[in-house]
């Protein structure tokens, strides 16, 4: 046990990489005062305390990205944690590039060779370190040809400033691609892909499981708890409490996202999920674990996840949240999470899946 009845995670490695790292990886979105104006992030102190009681319950891995909290913030904070007071040697640290710290720079955003080369510059510095050790495109760039953003990338490799790289937030076709033209063009491999997946996203399972589970790449799921919506603090009649992320959407509906800024009010009225977050409390008490650790939990257990990126704002959420490690949820129960949150493929998924049962094969493709 790690403390207070907390299991340490268990180590994976990310994807067919040799690289390792605890399963429950920290999630640095909440560090900073927000671009987007969202209260409550935590601030330099408070960012503090979180990682090291990360680190003390036995986690060794921190993501962030250079968009986190005004003027790169969130990076600021884990860097002056790490000069301070942790050993830059024992932690993962993966960042993100793709989007604009400054806006007014025409140059700064994208994944152009000009841009990447200025962002992982920065990034470095305000991490305090002379390495990244997961670098994510944050996003796909349609203005870019992919093989110079491959090309930069390799080159940032091969200098050791960046130890491996990994892909956020696209299709299947287009992560397929970053394999296929890195093997073409004889560059190192990417090693993962972060996207959003959980109980109430499960669109990830369309194409981008298939692609991480045939070529080696480790699925890393981000907003495991949709926001706050998996956690049990919202219902059908319960609103989101004063402060949270889910009561600023409501407030803000031109922030609400289909990723990490859901609305309260699309669930609420939502059957289907109503009655999934019944089968969780109900499986959660059954078992003695909080609805967010069931959540979490059924990510661990899919097996294309290397490491599941959890978030949190308090002390007692990271505690609540890095519970889910060390128990396993049974056969029937994770049967019972797949039936319960399963959407219905649009096509031409439906027919593959229909009709593609037959010829399934279980292993690779390859
Ligand atoms: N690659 C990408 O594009 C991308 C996008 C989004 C996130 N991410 C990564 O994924 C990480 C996690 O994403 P996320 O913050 O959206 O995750 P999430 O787990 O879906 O949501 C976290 C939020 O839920 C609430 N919460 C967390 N634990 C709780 C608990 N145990 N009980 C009650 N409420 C709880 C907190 O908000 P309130 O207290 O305000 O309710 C917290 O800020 C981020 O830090 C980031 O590193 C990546």
């Amino acid at each position: 046990m790690a403390s207070a009845g907390i299991a340490k995670p268990s180590f994976n490695f990310v994807g067919s990489s040799g690289l390792r790292v605890s399963n429950l990886c920290l999630g640095a979105m909440t560090f900073g005062e927000s671009t987007l104006g969202v209260p409550g992030q935590c601030d330099e102190h408070l960012s503090h305390q979180i990682m090291d009681r990360y680190v003390e319950l036995g986690g060794n891995f921190i993501d962030t990205a250079n968009v986190y909290g005004q003027a790169g913030i969130s990076e600021k904070y884990v860097g002056s944690w790490m000069a301070k007071r942790q050993n830059r040697n024992d932690v993962v640290i993966s960042t993100k590039v793709r989007f604009p710290v400054d806006p007014n720079n025409e140059n700064g955003r994208g994944l152009s060779r000009r841009h990447i080369l200025q962002a992982v510059e920065e990034s470095l510095q305000r991490l305090q370190t002379d390495y990244i050790d997961i670098y994510y495109i944050h996003c796909w760039d349609q203005g870019t040809r992919i093989e110079e953003t491959l090309r930069t990338l390799d080159d940032l490799v091969r200098s050791g400033k960046v130890r491996y790289v990994g892909a956020s937030s696209v299709t299947g076709w287009q992560l397929q691609k970053i394999v296929e033209e890195c093997r073409r063009l004889g560059l190192n491999p990417w090693i993962c892909l972060q996207a959003q997946y959980s109980l109430l996203c499960r669109s990830t399972e369309f194409e981008l499981t298939d692609v991480c589970r045939n070529e080696g790449l480790g699925l890393l799921p981000w907003s495991p708890l949709k926001g706050g919506w998996l956690t049990g603090k919202v219902g059908c009649s319960v609103k989101p409490p004063e402060g949270s992320r889910l009561a600023y959407v409501e407030a803000n509906p031109e922030r609400r996202s289909t990723g990490a800024w859901p609305s309260y009010k699309e669930f609420a009225k939502d059957e289907q999920v109503l009655q999934l977050l019944d089968i969780m409390e109900k499986i959660g008490k059954e078992i003695g674990k909080t609805m967010s650790q069931i959540a979490i939990r059924w990510l661990l257990q899919k097996d294309t996840v290397s490491s599941v990126v959890i978030g949190a704002k308090t002390l007692q959420q990271l505690d609540d949240n890095m519970g889910a490690s060390g128990w396993e949820l049974t056969q029937q129960q994770m049967d019972e999470l797949d039936e319960a949150s399963k959407v219905e493929p649009p096509y031409p998924y439906e027919i593959i899946t229909k009709m593609g049962k037959d010829r399934k094969r279980e292993n690779s493709c390859r």
